[in-house]
């Protein structure tokens, strides 16, 4: 059976980990393939509350395989605060596996990130601060730790202090920081390579073992395409690649082992941090959004921006990814609207019309979102457990997107509950509708 990328659509925080929770269920496992604990997400079983930040999802199902892929940057100490509270919890943590190439943010990571910011003053990209940035960085320099240094105080000694030598300057306010010190962080970091020991393991490996076997797994992105690094809207983009395409290599599988990609996207949009954002509303609208969809960050607990569903950027996605099936969340929130707007193309500083996601960075900028507006409807939908229980004009928003984007939408959020979605008749022509795969 296939492998299946669920990544998502728009700027991040599309209910992309509730999402793939919900479908880790049918795989037999599921790995993060890049981004690290700049991303969150909360799991509500029963009246117990989770909040994740860098284990997959899918953790609590009981030994499922939960995989940390080699394109993941790990915070060494959040992931083990992570695995204590699960355990705290009586969570068995067996499944849990990380790649030993993954690399590790080390302590002078986040001192970084946050003197860029503050060096970039009015211009800064509004990062989470945990050291993502610099980390990717020092990989693609070749100055990376790596989960494998863990477990050898030589090796992990010498990165460190080659690590550390050509930040001198940009280290020396900190020279007095504690968590500096080589021979600290050296022991520190040895500590949590003994804790994270038996879970280290060769995890493109197990993937294609199973893969090779005919099981399913679950390639879960973080973020969302517009904050991707090559495609995004940079500088105003997150370090990594969260579009399908790296499921490939942050896992070590071949395009070959992807049969599905699902696109995750809200039913209206949403971003956090500097950047354009076409359709962002800065009225009360916008604030009805944030309100009634409890529009506050996982990670750092800051106010998203919200705007109007933009079909421009989501269609892009959706090429960009080679989307096959969209899954729209939240679509709740937007009851009680009578109109609702959707951006269908931009309108330029000049007054050209773009109908495709603008490349340049000027036009981009300046873009303003043209919308239409279409009927909205007044029912609660919280209770609605298939198409059929939508009012018209719910759906009829729904055949809007499928229409624009090309691509069908097969599964709809209508509520925080693991139960409140619906699976639409195309949702159940894929591998991971109910009586489809079983793990
Ligand atoms: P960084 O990933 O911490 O470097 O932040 C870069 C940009 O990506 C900032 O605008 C962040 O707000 C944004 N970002 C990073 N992770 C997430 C996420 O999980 N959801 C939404 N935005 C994110």
């Amino acid at each position: 059976m296939p492998g299946i990328v669920i990544v998502g659509a728009q700027w991040g925080d599309e209910g992309k980990g509730k999402l793939t929770d919900l479908l880790a269920e049918r795989a037999d496992a599921v790995i993060r393939f890049q981004g690290g604990n700049n991303a969150g997400h909360t799991i509500v079983r029963g009246t117990q509350e989770w909040k994740f930040h860098l284990i997959p999802s899918g953790i609590l199902y009981p030994r499922k395989l939960c995989m940390i892929g080699n394109g993941v940057v790990i915070d060494p100490r959040v992931l083990i605060d992570e695995i204590n509270t699960l355990r705290d919890r009586r969570i068995d943590v067996g499944g849990l596996k990380i790649s030993a190439n993954a690399h590790l943010i080390m302590p002078y990571h986040l001192l970084l990130d946050s003197a860029g910011e503050a060096r970039l003053g009015k211009l800064q990209i509004g990062t989470t601060r945990r050291g993502i940035g610099p980390c990717y960085a020092d990989k693609a320099a070749r100055l990376g730790i790596r989960v494998q240094d863990l477990l050898d105080e030589k090796i992990l000694k010498k990165k460190i202090a080659a690590a550390l030598e050509p930040k001198r300057l940009s280290l020396r306010p900190f020279a007095k920081d504690p968590s500096l010190d080589l021979h600290a962080m050296t022991e520190e970091y040895l500590i949590y390579g003994h804790r994270l020991e038996q879970h280290i393991a060769d995890t493109a490996r197990i993937a294609w073992e199973l893969l090779d076997d005919g099981g399913t797994v679950l390639f879960e992105g973080a973020q969302g395409a517009m904050l991707d690094i090559d495609h995004g809207t940079y500088p105003f983009v997150t370090s990594s690649n969260p579009v399908a395409g790296a499921a490939c290599v942050g896992a070590g599988v071949g395009p070959r082992d992807i049969a599905e990609v699902w696109g995750v996207t809200k039913a209206y949009t949403t971003r956090v941090g500097a950047g354009p954002f076409p359709t962002e509303l800065t009225n009360a609208q916008g604030d009805r959004l944030r309100e009634r969809g409890g529009e506050f960050g996982t990670t750092t607990g800051r106010a998203r921006r919200t705007g109007w569903l933009d079909l421009v950027a989501l269609r892009y996605a959706a090429r960009l990814n080679t989307l096959t099936a969209l899954a729209v969340t939240k679509l709740d929130v937007l009851s009680g609207l009578e109109r609702i707007e959707v951006c269908t193309r931009y309108r330029g500083a000049e007054g050209a019309e773009f109908e495709h996601f603008p490349y340049h960075q000027s036009v981009l900028h300046q873009a303003v979102a043209e919308t239409i507006e279409v009927p909205g409807w007044s029912e609660e939908l919280g209770e609605c457990r298939s198409e059929a229980d939508l009012p018209t004009a719910a759906r009829e928003y729904l055949e809007l997107i499928t229409q624009t984007t090309g691509v069908p939408v097969a599964l709809v959020g209508v509520g925080p509950g693991r139960d409140q979605v619906i699976w639409t008749q195309a949702g159940e022509e894929s591998e991971l509708a109910p009586g489809g795969v079983t793990a």
